[in-house]
């Protein structure tokens, strides 16, 4: 389980006055504001529960998943995993958990990816069992074999990343944060990632929090979502919760007999105030209307009396146009706190 209670990063940055005296002005100067990267983050993700973190750059994902990987201590609040106090207990954390930073390599940079592995079998103590079932699972997945005896640094992005993927989950860690783990990946290895991720998931219980940019992964691996804005987490709940946050919601129909398409579009936005309709290919019409203002009920009700409906369905809003207006929503910066 990882839990968030009030979970606060403040930056200190420094200002920096342009040219080079200024840089040099910096190294004195104790001038600084501080930037409020996470601001009183709360939130809990149950064992074996699979989280998407998402927010638009900047949000505050990353600095969240450093303080739970125990690299960044919190200014404030308090963060557990597995019950453990992360930035603490750092040690016993880092058995208990694997980690991903697509930005950032975890291996080691000059060695191939197989003495990478041998060293965190090595570090991580993992029985030779365990080893060999996963190494075979990544080989089949991965194609892990392909990567040969070429140092980290000459792979390619998605070569490495998969490599890093498996890589934090060879010790069968209860928990793993993945920071972007398809960055760079194609369709087929986005797919072969997602596919060990719910392997893992659903073999060994294994809980996963994901940050990601493709809605993708998203959909693919999650079944709950945190949404942060902000440095703030502005929903939390499951995928299907989330879209019904979104203020418009549409009805597709089609209809026999009268009245002609135009008319039928003039009488449904003179009566369904908000509303906006349009014909769509094979005759139908599609209404977008304020979720606000007016229910499903009300909608298909006056459909049902107007028209003689031969079909109708009600499209689940779709997860990009919720995040848009999400993401878009006042001033997307963290706040200068001084
Ligand atoms: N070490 C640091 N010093 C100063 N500011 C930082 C530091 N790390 C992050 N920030 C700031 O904190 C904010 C949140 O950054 P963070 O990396 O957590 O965002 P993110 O949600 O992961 O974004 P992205 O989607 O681009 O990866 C940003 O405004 C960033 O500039
Ligand atoms: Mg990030």
């Amino acid at each position: 389980m990882i839990v968030a209670e009030n979970l606060v990063k403040e930056f200190k940055v420094y200002r920096r006055r342009p040219g080079l005296l200024g840089s040099l002005g910096t190294l004195f100067s104790r001038e600084h504001r501080l930037v409020r990267a996470v601001s009183g983050v709360s939130f809990e993700i149950p064992a074996g529960g699979k989280a998407a973190y998402i927010g638009a750059n900047g949000a505050g994902k990353s600095t969240t998943v450093k303080m739970l990987t125990g690299i960044m201590r919190p200014t404030s609040g308090r963060c557990l995993v597995s019950g453990l106090e992360p930035y603490r207990e750092r040690r016993r954390n880092a058995a208990n958990i694997g980690v991903v930073f697509g930005q950032r390599s975890q291996l080691w940079w000059d060695l191939p990816v197989p003495d990478s592995f041998r060293i965190l079998r090595r570090i991580h103590e993992v029985p030779d069992p365990v080893y060999r079932r996963n190494m075979a699972l990544y080989r089949e997945l991965l194609d892990l074999d392909a990567l040969g005896t070429t140092p980290v640094r000459q792979l390619s992005l998605g070569q490495r990343m998969r490599a890093e993927v498996a890589a934090s989950l060879l010790h069968d860690p209860a928990v793993v944060f993945l920071d972007e783990p398809t960055v760079g990946l194609d369709l087929v290895l986005k797919e072969a990632v997602r596919e060990l991720i719910n392997h893992v998931n659903a073999e060994l219980g294994t809980t996963i929090m994901l940050t990601s940019h493709d809605i993708g992964d998203i959909t693919a691996i999650c079944d709950q979502v945190l949404v942060v804005n902000r440095g703030e987490v502005v929903h939390q709940g499951t995928m299907r919760e989330l879209l019904r946050t979104a203020d418009t919601r549409a009805v597709v129909f089609e209809y026999q007999g009268e009245p002609s398409p135009e008319q039928a579009i003039t009488l449904i936005e003179g009566h369904l105030e908000g509303a906006s309709a349009r014909p769509v290919e094979g005759g139908r019409i599609t209404v977008d209307y304020p979720a606000r203002r007016w229910s499903a009920r009300q909608v298909m009700g006056f459909l049902l009396e107007h028209f003689e409906l031969t079909d109708c369905v009600a499209p689940e809003p779709d997860l990009e146009t919720v995040l848009r207006r999400i993401y878009t929503g006042p001033d997307r910066t963290p706040e200068a706190l001084v």
